[in-house]
């Protein structure tokens, strides 16, 4: 779930995202695995009534999210930039209830809404909203409309084992630098204490892999047993 937070942004501001676009299918265990708790789920449903609400995930990726927001009452569009990833999670919509889900193909940088008509933006990992990515975040205050709010999940690298791990392999990645960039966005921070919980030894071995450089990943087996690992993240929000 942790794309080098300073990987170029090619075509509109879309940030390349070796994990998922590379391994789709590795990081479907990856979203299995995390968050077992439902912890971001509840953090977001406080924040806003899910049910009835438009809801808009933005870099939606295989659209795993979109038949769990629409289990929940929501009317769900999924908006995806790289084009295998907007298939497959169009695929997945087709499963859900009809009308209540769709995934499209879209940047955060030119969000295909009107203004005013989205209750509730979502991203989960949103390093492509961070610094230089300004105009995704405008896109965003332009789409949601007054009382909505925008929420977007993000790596938690001052602490956790997980955390360690990051920071570990992206030595130039400054934390309190993210942290001031979203207070100056008028963003507040909810911490959760989420992790990965994996079915089996495999699978954890294998997300690993897909989010650290083979040297890293190599490291942080040989160190940590088991199938699981304690993963900070925030939750940054703001209603508009
Ligand atoms: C780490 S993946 C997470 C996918 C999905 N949110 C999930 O949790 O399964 C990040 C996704 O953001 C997409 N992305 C990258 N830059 C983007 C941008 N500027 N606007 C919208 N999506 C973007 C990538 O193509 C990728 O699918």
């Amino acid at each position: 779930m942790t794309p080098d937070p300073h990987s170029a942004p090619v075509d509109g501001g879309v940030r390349p995202s070796p994990n998922i676009w590379n391994h789709p299918q590795l990081y479907e265990w990856e979203n299995e695995a995390f968050d077992p708790d439902g912890l971001v789920e509840a953090a977001i449903a406080a924040l806003h009534p899910l049910a009835g609400a438009v809801v808009v995930d933005i870099g939606c990726g295989t659209g795993f999210h979109l038949p769990r927001y629409a289990a929940l009452g929501a009317h769900v569009i999924g908006l995806e930039p790289h084009m295998p990833l907007t298939r497959r999670a169009a695929e997945r919509v087709r499963a859900t209830r009809e009308g209540a889900a769709a995934a499209i193909a879209g940047a955060a940088a030119d969000l295909p809404f009107a203004s005013s008509s989205v209750d509730v933006a979502l991203a989960r990992w949103a390093y492509f909203f961070g610094a230089g990515c300004e105009p995704g975040l405008a896109q965003v205050a332009r789409v949601v409309r007054p009382g909505g709010i925008a929420a977007f999940l993000d790596n938690d690298a001052t602490r956790s084992t997980f955390g360690h791990w990051f920071t570990q392999s992206h030595p130039a990645y400054d934390p309190v630098a993210v942290q001031r960039f979203w207070s100056r966005q008028g963003f507040s921070a909810i911490g959760l204490d989420t992790r990965w919980e994996c079915s089996d030894r495999e699978r954890f071995e294998a997300i690993v892999r897909i989010e650290f450089e083979p040297p890293a990943a190599d490291r942080i087996l040989a160190e940590h047993a088991g199938t699981a690992v304690d993963y900070a993240t925030t939750l940054w929000w703001r209603r508009y």
